[in-house]
């Protein structure tokens, strides 16, 4: 019931005046069947006077007319139905997507590591098809108010007759609530599987996967992994339907039993003479109309009934949780900063495993230091980046920014103050001057060139066609592909274009050639001036051009130091740059 209010609220809300039209042309239109059965009782029956030679034209047309009349004001006020709600449709639409894709981004990122979102957003998008609950309701509301018109006709002639047809109803309602109430259930049984078929058809038909699956041949497990769990899904739910579907036939045939009793009863009743033949049409159609209205009645309210499971469900989504956005009384992020970034005894598990990625991690970063983290792979470095970036909140230990703890710092203000290449960058398939700008691509056209140009990449965008304008990617007209390395210096130009205080780089050359990794790593100290950076790096040749270097291993900060420190110490960084400066003069021997 809450939900129907508060869907009734938003569908009024939204657009006011074209509600107040619909509900009005509803109220109207319920009435016209009843009074379409008062005028062909008139009508058949003037017609046998007629017939019988005494008749009176002029009246006979007159109730024609009015009959012509009421059919095409129905007719008049469906369509006008129609468009209306087509029109709330898109509104309610508009406003639902709105809300999921609103919801969407303000989650915390940890949200997005657990399977459980990826349900309950397949089922909030899927329930959204489901909004038009509205429609049934008022539909339904529609028929209730039609149907009491007929039962008040019905029991003019006798009271019997009404409390017939309500026998009938009480079946038809239970029957389609139960149906309704088995397919929200088998809904969200599927949910897990219909989400991993949706998957399957996703690495089928999509381009970044396209190669792999030519080339590893694995297109015939795939299409059968879909095929296997998109028949088990459909198996199910036709079952569903199937049983279904001879419940609804089972109450149907009672109700046409019911009708056939009725209409003998009338028949009866004329018999007895209590009944002219335009009465007995009249009546006859009005029991027909009855049993099709309780049908759709049963099935509008079914869907009703349906739909607020699937609705609630969006608006459990809807309301979710969202990312803190700091606590009450938020500072301003320290602009400039002036003592630093201190980590202490940090310490991380992701919500999905409970095993700790970061363990008891301290770390001191001064105020426009570039400083490189390294360590193996999965030794946590991604992770302590994304903690200093505030998307993930330690379970322990602390994170200062000029001894002002990050979560304290207003969420908004402080990711202004802070840019990042990811890992797993995105690819926008927008224009070069989207990817660096998103939406300041129209308005900031010198600073876009100039990350453009910090970034290695001007020369390139100024080659192409349309240059700043030209679409990147192929998945839009005219787009122009990029190769990976040229992708990675694209979303380092979008890093190098907000105007941060810290900068974290993650791998920020991994795709990229020696001459422009160089080019760039060297002039980083003159790249990010005033900016303090973080570069998370596998290139330990890059190492010695930082001013600090942490060194990770397991989730812990085993060595800190300058480079000329750390290979002083001899320990696991030093290791670790012997190696790849011993396998590189391996090759030279090699070529030379
Ligand atoms: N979203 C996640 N959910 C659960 N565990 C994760 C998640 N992301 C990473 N991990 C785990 O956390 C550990 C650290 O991962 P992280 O990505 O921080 O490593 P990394 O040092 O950046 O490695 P690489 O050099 O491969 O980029 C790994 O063991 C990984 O399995
Ligand atoms: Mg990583």
């Amino acid at each position: 019931m809450a939900i129907l209010k508060r869907l009734i609220a938003i569908f009024w809300a939204e657009q006011p005046i074209r509600a107040a039209v619909y509900l009005s042309v509803k109220i109207v239109a319920s009435l016209i069947p009843s009074a379409q059965i008062v005028v062909t009782r008139k009508l058949v029956d003037e017609a046998a006077v007629l017939f019988s030679g005494h008749g009176n034209i002029a009246r006979v047309s007159l109730y024609l007319s009015v009959q012509l009349l009421l059919f095409v004001l129905l007719s008049a006020l469906l369509g006008l139905e129609r468009y209306q709600f087509a029109r709330i449709q898109v509104g309610i639409k508009r406003y639902f997507q709105e809300k999921i894709a609103g919801q969407a981004v303000r989650l915390p990122l940890a949200v997005f590591d657990s399977p459980g979102y990826y349900d309950k957003f397949h089922q909030a998008t899927y329930a959204q098809s489901k909004a038009n609950i509205l429609n049934s309701l008022f539909s339904g509301i529609q028929s209730v108010i039609t149907l009491v018109s007929f039962l008040a006709i019905l029991a003019d002639v006798s009271p019997w007759l009404s409390a017939a047809l309500l026998l009938y109803i009480v079946p038809s309602l239970l029957v389609n609530l139960r149906i309704g109430k088995s397919r929200f259930a088998q809904m969200i049984h599927q949910t897990p599987l219909s989400r991993k078929t949706d998957y399957f058809f996703h690495l089928l038909t999509r381009k970044e996967f396209a190669k792999e699956i030519r080339i590893f041949n694995s297109a015939s497990f795939l299409l059968n992994g879909w095929r296997r769990m998109f028949g088990q899904t459909a198996s199910e739910q036709l079952d569903l339907e199937k049983r279904a579907t001879l419940k609804v036939l089972g109450v149907d045939s009672f109700g046409v039993l019911l009708q056939h009793g009725l209409i003998a009863l009338l028949l009866y009743f004329g018999w007895l003479g209590r009944l002219t033949v335009g009465a007995y049409v009249a009546l006859a159609q009005t029991v027909v109309s009855s049993q099709a209205l309780i049908q759709k009645l049963a099935m509008d309210l079914a869907t009703v009934y349906e739909s607020t499971y699937y609705v609630s469900e969006m608006m459990a989504f809807i309301d979710g949780e969202p990312e803190s956005k700091g606590t009450v009384a938020a500072v301003r992020f320290p602009d400039p900063i002036r003592r630093g970034i201190k980590v202490s005894g940090v310490e991380f598990a992701y919500p999905n495993r409970p095993v700790k990625v970061l363990k008891d991690i301290s770390l001191e970063i001064r105020p426009g230091e570039k400083v490189a983290i390294v360590g193996e792979n999965g030794a946590g470095k991604s992770t302590l980046a994304k903690c200093l970036l505030g998307l993930y909140k330690p379970d322990k230990g602390a994170i200062e920014i000029d001894g002002i703890p990050i979560e304290h710092i207003d969420t908004e203000d402080f990711r202004s103050h802070v840019s990042a290449l990811f890992q797993d960058f995105v690819r926008y398939e927008l224009t070069a001057a989207e990817n660096i700008a998103l939406a300041d691509a129209a308005s900031r056209m010198e600073e876009i060139r100039s990350a453009a140009k910090r970034a290695g990449v001007l020369d390139l965008i100024e080659q192409m066609p349309q240059q700043f304008d030209t679409q990147l990617g192929t998945m839009f007209g005219e787009g122009r592909e990029l190769s990976y390395g040229q992708w990675q210096r694209i979303a380092l130009a979008r890093t190098f274009f907000r105007k941060s205080r810290i900068i974290v780089l993650d791998e920020p050359t991994a795709s990229m050639d020696p001459v422009t990794e160089q080019a760039i790593m060297r002039t980083l100290h003159e790249l990010m001036k005033d900016q303090t950076a973080i570069v998370i790096t596998h290139r330990l040749s890059l190492c010695p051009l930082m001013d600090n270097i942490f060194v990770l291993k397991e989730g812990r900060l085993v060595e800190s130091g300058t480079h000329d420190a750390l290979i002083r110490l001899d320990g696991e960084y030093a290791k670790m740059y012997r190696l790849q400066r011993e396998s590189l003069k391996g090759v030279y021997s090699e070529v030379i």
